[in-house]
């Protein structure tokens, strides 16, 4: 089985927060958390399987950590890697840039070369507007910590059993 890489990037503690929990529930010796900001090339080409978190921030902007890491994904080898993409976000108070950052998260990643799987149902979510929203999907696994904290743990846990079909 393959080896999964988990990089999150957190301002406040709340993305990092989510990706100990899908580390815990993939369980520590399937899985490894790592902060963005530390990431290295050789980090992101070990695995063939990554999981990516991002936050926030600004109208609609990256994560600072992210930020200053992306480019780090265009000089990676992502050639045939599985990338699945998880973000954080306020859907009610940035309802017009609800999970921005995981958007563009994702058209960096198109851009690579890479499509990443994951996809996740925007039925029932509040925003107007968002750019992870393709097709009426979201590119993700959509979370808010802001307004809908309860049903986090459901929605990961959904998640991840969708991708154990498709993906881990
Ligand atoms: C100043 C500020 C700007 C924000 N901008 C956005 C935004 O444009 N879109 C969004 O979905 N969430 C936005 N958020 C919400 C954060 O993304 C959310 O609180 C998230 O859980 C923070 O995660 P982190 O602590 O891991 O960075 C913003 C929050 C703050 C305080």
């Amino acid at each position: 089985m393959n080896r999964i890489g988990i990089v999150y990037g957190s301002t406040t503690g709340v993305t990092a927060e989510v990706a100990q929990t899908i580390q815990t529930l993939l369980g520590k010796e399937r899985a490894d958390l790592m902060d963005v900001s530390a990431i290295t090339v050789e980090d992101l080409n070990r695995y063939q399987n990554l999981i990516l978190g991002v936050s926030t921030w600004g109208m609609g902007e990256m994560q600072n950590d992210w930020e200053a890491k992306l480019k780090l994904l265009k000089e990676a080898d992502l050639k045939g890697k599985r990338i699945v993409l998880f973000g954080l976000g306020d859907q009610i108070a940035y309802a017009d840039t609800y999970l921005d950052a995981m958007g563009t998260l994702y058209d960096t990643l198109l851009s690579c070369g890479v499509t990443p799987v994951g996809q996740w149902p925007a039925d029932g979510y509040a925003c107007e507007k968002s750019t992870a929203l393709r097709e009426n999907r979201f590119v993700g696994l959509a979370l808010d910590e802001d307004n809908e904290s309860k049903k986090t743990a459901e929605r990961i846990d959904a998640w991840l059993k969708q991708l154990d079909g498709q993906w881990l």
